[in-house]
Parts: structure tokens; C-alpha cells; sequence
């Protein structure tokens, strides 16, 4: 047979045998030996947030503020996407910063310096497009402050006017303080109980701010849903343009499962594609925070399911 049809033949045993050396792969290696993705680093920066600084240098090479990444832990390890929140091109490494909320976060939780993650695809999305900025506020909500400090650090080398509000609920969960203070020209953090920084909301602060006399070109907000559109009923009346980064479920990341479609000016949008920035003043948050509870039910059972198979080790 072999000696009638050779070409077809050999690509076939080639095929074959590269295919089952692959499926074999994660076996003879246990996932590590061939993996990129290597943690470098990790800190806690509160009780429910921790940075980690991963080994991904063709990321690095092309990552800009605004884009995500999408990884998963393990090969039985859901896929969720994570937004860049740092990069050094010359290192070759992405800094993430997540809360853990759930199943996935927490196992990443676990890992350590050394570790190294199964699939870490990126950069996605668009970058944020600052185009003609000249004095911008970024105001960043919880968790939110990680994804809006590259907008921040990015405009701030620009040479941008940069004042950035950072918000949290108290003093306890307050995180990159030091970060921001090195790419703003004014930094103010509020908590909700006055534990430090000024009491109140972020949305207090920035009306203060417009108040004061500033006049913004441009406000970045990037935190809760309902954080995000709050921001932009204070921007509205002033006709002030708001940016806003959309969290959406994502699955695949690059426009075809239609898992993260937003309601956008009447539009359906993909914020895996066309965003995950928006124009707060067309988003319907209303819609965008029924969609994300669609399976809160669901996840509230594999987090307890987590937290039990941790008290088990
Ligand atoms: C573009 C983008 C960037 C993000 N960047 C960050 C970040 O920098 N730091 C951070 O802490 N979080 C970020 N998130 C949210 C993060 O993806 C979720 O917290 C994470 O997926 C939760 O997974 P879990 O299994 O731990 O929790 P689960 O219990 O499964 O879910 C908890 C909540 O997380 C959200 N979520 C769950 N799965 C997904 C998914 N596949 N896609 C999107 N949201 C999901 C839902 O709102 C859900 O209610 C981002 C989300 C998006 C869409
Ligand atoms: S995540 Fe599938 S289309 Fe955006």
C-alpha cells in the first residue's frame, strides 16, 4: 500500500503519531515542563485580591491599556478573562490583578511562584482610545482600580493632566495606592464608611471636582455596573465623554460564541471585539446587570463546592 500512494501515507502515520504525542504531552510533562505562562510573581494585596506577574512575552511584546486576557488554570479549568494591568515589554511578563469571587479565582488563588498556568491568550479586545485627551479624570471602583490604573499610568506618560479618583468600601481593601500616586496629577481615594481618604461615593468626588471648575474632556470609570453607570448620570449634563469598561460573561473571547453581547445605542455589540470600552452615555447598564446574573445560582454552587474541597486538603 505504502509503495502505491507513499506522499499520502506518510502524512497520514506523521499525523497520527504527532497527534497522539500531543494528547500524551500534558502526561510525560504533568502540564509544567513545556508551559510558557510561569508565575513570577505573587502578592496579596488584600484579603480577597491578589497580583500576579506571569511569564508571557509575545503578550507583552503588543498589550495596551484597555485589552484582557483570557486563561484558564488547569485543563478542567474554566476560561475567564482577566484585564492587563501592567506590562514590561523588555521582562516579557503581564501583570494581572483579580478578586477572588468564585471558583476559578480561587484556584488561581492558589497557585504559587513557579507554577505555571495552561493557556494565557492574548492581548483581546481593543486598547482604550484616548485620542486628543488633554485633561482626563479615571475613576476606578473596588477591584475596578487594577483595570483603570494602565489608563491612568498610560495617559500619565503621555504627558496627559490625569486626576484619578480611587474608591473603595473601607480602608481594608484599599490597593494600589502607591501605583496611582506615581502616574496622577491629583489622587484622591474615597471609602463608603470613611475609614480613609473622603467619605462618600466616587460619584461625590467627581462632582465636587466638575464643581471646583474642572473641566474634564474626559472621564474614564471602570468598577461595578451599577458604580459605572452612576459615573456617567454625573458626565451627562455636562456633555463630558465617559468611557466605561464593560464585564460581560466571556467564553471565547474573539467575537463568536455572541456570549458577550451588550446593548450599546440600540446596537448589539460584542465587548470581546468591539469593546470592552464603550461610551457610558449609550450603554443600557440595566440590561448588562440582568445578563450577568443569569447564573448566580449556578456559581454560588461550584463556589461552595470549592471552598469545601479546600477545607478537605
Ligand atoms: C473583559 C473583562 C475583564 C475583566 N478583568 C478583571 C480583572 O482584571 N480583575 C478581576 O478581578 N476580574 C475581572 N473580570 C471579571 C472576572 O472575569 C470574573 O471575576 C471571573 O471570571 C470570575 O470567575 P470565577 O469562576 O472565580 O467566579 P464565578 O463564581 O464563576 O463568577 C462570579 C462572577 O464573575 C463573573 N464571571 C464569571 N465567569 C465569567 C466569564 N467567563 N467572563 C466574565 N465574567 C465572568 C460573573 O459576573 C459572575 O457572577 C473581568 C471580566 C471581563 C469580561
Ligand atoms: S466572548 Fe464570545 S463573542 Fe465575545
Amino acid at each position: 500500500m505504502l509503495e502505491f500512494f507513499p506522499p499520502i501515507c506518510y502524512t497520514y502515520v506523521w499525523r497520527f503519531e504527532a497527534s497522539v504525542f500531543l494528547q500524551m504531552l500534558p502526561y510525560i510533562t504533568k502540564g509544567k515542563v513545556f508551559s510558557m505562562y510561569k508565575i513570577l510573581k505573587r502578592r496579596q494585596l488584600n484579603e480577597n485580591v491578589v497580583l500576579m506577574e506571569v511569564d508571557a512575552p509575545f503578550i507583552a511584546k503588543k498589550a495596551l491599556a484597555g485589552q484582557f486576557i483570557i486563561l484558564r488554570v488547569d485543563e478542567k479549568g474554566e476560561r475567564i478573562p482577566l484585564t492587563i494591568s501592567d506590562y514590561d515589554r523588555e521582562k516579557g511578563t503581564i501583570t494581572i490583578i483579580f478578586q477572588i469571587v468564585g471558583q476559578t479565582t480561587m484556584l488561581l488563588s492558589q497557585l504559587k511562584e513557579g507554577d505555571a498556568l495552561l493557556d494565557f491568550v492574548g492581548p483581546l479586545g481593543k486598547a482604550t482610545d484616548f485620542e486628543g485627551a488633554k485633561k482626563v479624570c479615571v475613576i476606578g471602583g473596588g477591584v475596578g482600580n487594577a483595570i483603570a490604573y494602565p489608563s491612568a499610568k498610560q495617559l500619565f506618560n503621555e504627558g496627559v493632566e490625569v486626576d484619578v479618583i480611587a474608591g473603595f468600601r473601607n480602608k481594608d481593601i484599599v490597593i494600589l495606592e502607591d501605583e496611582f500616586k506615581k502616574a496622577s496629577t491629583n489622587f484622591y481615594i474615597t471609602t463608603d464608611d470613611g475609614s480613609y481618604g473622603e467619605k462618600g461615593f466616587v460619584t461625590n468626588k467627581l462632582q465636587s471636582l466638575i464643581d471646583a471648575g474642572n473641566k474634564y474632556d474626559l472621564v474614564v470609570a471602570i468598577g461595578p455596573v451599577p458604580m459605572m453607570k452612576f459615573v456617567c448620570e454625573v458626565t451627562r449634563p455636562y456633555g463630558i465623554k465617559t468611557l466605561v469598561s464593560l464585564n460581560p460573561i466571556m467564553i471565547d473571547g474573539t467575537g463568536m460564541c455572541g456570549g458577550c453581547r451588550v446593548n450599546v445605542g440600540g446596537e448589539i455589540k460584542f465587548a470581546c471585539v468591539d469593546g470592552p470600552d464603550f461610551d457610558g452615555h449609550l450603554v443600557n447598564f440595566d440590561e448588562l446587570m440582568k445578563r450577568n446574573s443569569t447564573y448566580k445560582e449556578k456559581e454560588a454552587h461550584d463556589r461552595e463546592h470549592c471552598r469545601l474541597y479546600k477545607a478537605e486538603q
